[in-house]
């Protein structure tokens, strides 16, 4: 049985302390009931890490970041090292977003070093998968998300591998007013699946869950609520507000 769970990114859009403190204060308010139905994770930029350590710290809602380097420390000018974002208490780690993918040099193969070092440090992995819309036009969409689910779970040792999170992310539905439409959601999610049986067996394939995100709305929460292969859902702009991540949550539990 795997546990639902829901978790937003606010990649850049928090760009003071205030605003991420009011944040996280009012998703502390209306969500900490929540934590027995659903896993519930934030992931706010790294400068504000302490902050939502300090706030979160007598809940069971967890918090992590939007990447880490690629190796474990050294000349690395600019990049975070994975052993602080342990020491400062995350339970998640999200790589190959397509954001980074698009502009910030991550690769199949960066995402699988960083997994190796998610493994070392006991963090959980999200890793981003998805095809852009050239990919989708070309018939090779299934053939992109295949080779991005070898490359993210391959180098992790067998029993470190449930621990990886799968986030479904059609690169065209990022950004958007709506999500993809929940057909195809439902059949790409099955379509991971099965290539999780195919490449590493049935065992893991039942373990791993896979969650959704691009456009994630009270809406589309709801139309994606208690699909046997969706396990959840990642949150985007639609809940940068305490109320609007507070309303997807619900939905997607179905209360
Ligand atoms: P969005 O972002 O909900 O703002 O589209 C989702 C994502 O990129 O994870």
């Amino acid at each position: 049985m795997r546990n639902r769970i829901v978790g937003s990114s606010w990649k850049m859009h928090i760009d003071s302390l205030s605003e991420g403190q009011s944040l996280v204060e009012g998703l502390k308010e209306l969500l900490t009931d929540y934590t027995d139905k659903v896993d519930l994770f934030f992931l706010p930029n790294y400068l504000l890490l302490p902050m939502v350590k300090k706030v979160l710290s007598e809940t069971e809602i967890k918090y992590g970041v939007q990447n880490i380097a690629s190796i474990e420390k050294g000349a690395m000018t600019g990049e975070v090292p994975v052993n602080i974002v342990s020491e400062l208490g995350c339970t998640y780690v999200e790589l190959g977003h397509a954001e980074r993918r698009a502009h910030l040099g991550e690769t199949n193969e960066t995402v699988a070093a960083k997994v190796k070092l998610c493994e070392q440090h006991n963090l959980y992995p999200i890793i981003c998968i998805g095809e852009t819309k050239e990919e989708l036009k070309a018939g090779i969409g299934d053939l992109v998300l295949k080779t991005q689910i070898e490359w993210a779970i391959k180098f992790a040792s067998e029993d470190f591998r449930e621990n990886i999170i799968l986030a479904y992310e059609p690169v065209w539905a990022i950004g958007q007013s709506d999500s993809a439409d929940k057909e195809y959601v439902i059949k790409t999610h099955r379509y991971i699946r099965d290539c999780i049986k195919e490449l590493f067996g049935e065992s893991l394939a039942e373990k791993i869950r896979i969650i959704y995100g691009g456009s994630v709305n009270p809406k589309s929460a709801k139309e994606l609520s208690g699909q046997e292969d969706i396990d959840g859902l990642f949150v985007g702009r639609f809940g940068m507000k305490p109320q609007g991540m507070t309303d997807i949550v619900k939905a997607f539990i179905g209360e």
